[in-house]
């Protein structure tokens, strides 16, 4: 712990001050899943359903959030555990002002998905897990890294040569091989909306 630092949350505006002027609760929807699965597009989709019904959201994706924040960052398990601690504190930061913060990661292991749950607080932290097997997303390969991992040319891709734990507990699961991407947006904003609007 650093010394010397006096936080001055206490004092501060709490976040009900903030969820009330917003009409909502906030809270993390965390997608995990295999490159590919579908989490981004799951989580775009519902924040644009949630947007039109005037929740303020905000979104924090893999691979933009690597380009910037974590542009320092790799996929050995160190960085991906570090990748996941910033992402978990900058959401817990958007979550105290009453945003709905939709974060999709791979996050593959319970270890990581527990370190960002223990960050941002159980009650806060839902866990969506977006299951595709590893064929259908090498199937699909949308970025080309299935092909180029398979291929030997990437090291530690997940699913291949590093591991994913599917979650054990999710707070919902979406099969996209068996869902169409209009039931699995369906299933999430009917979830979530009730959820997120204060009564
Ligand atoms: S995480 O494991 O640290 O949570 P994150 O979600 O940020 O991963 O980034 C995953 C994205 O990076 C994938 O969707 C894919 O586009 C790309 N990527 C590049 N190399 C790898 C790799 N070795 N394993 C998994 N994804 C990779």
């Amino acid at each position: 712990m650093p010394t010397n630092i006096h936080p001055v949350f206490e004092k501060a505006l709490g976040r009900e001050a903030r969820e009330r002027i917003l009409g909502q609760n906030g809270m993390v929807i965390w997608f995990t899943g295999l490159s590919g699965s579908g989490k981004s597009t799951l989580a775009i989709d519902l924040e644009k359903r949630l947007n039109k019904n005037e929740v303020m959201t905000m979104m924090l994706d893999g691979d933009n959030v690597r380009i910037g924040l974590n542009s320092n960052l790799g996929f050995s398990d160190e960085d991906r555990t570090e990748n996941i601690r910033r992402i978990a504190e900058v959401s817990k930061l958007f979550v105290d002002a009453g945003i709905v913060t939709l974060c999709s990661f791979v996050s593959p292991t319970i270890e990581i998905r527990d370190q960002a749950r223990g960050i941002i607080g159980d009650k806060d932290f839902k866990e969506i897990y977006v299951n595709a097997s590893f064929e259908a997303c090498a199937k699909r390969d949308v970025k080309g890294l299935y092909k180029k991992a398979l291929n030997g040319d990437i090291k530690g891709f997940t699913g291949l040569d590093a591991p994913f734990d599917p979650p054990t507990n999710p707070f919902l699961e979406l099969n996209t091989e068996e869902q169409s991407p209009e039931q699995s947006g369906d299933e999430l904003f009917n979830v979530f909306f009730p959820l997120v609007r204060k009564k």
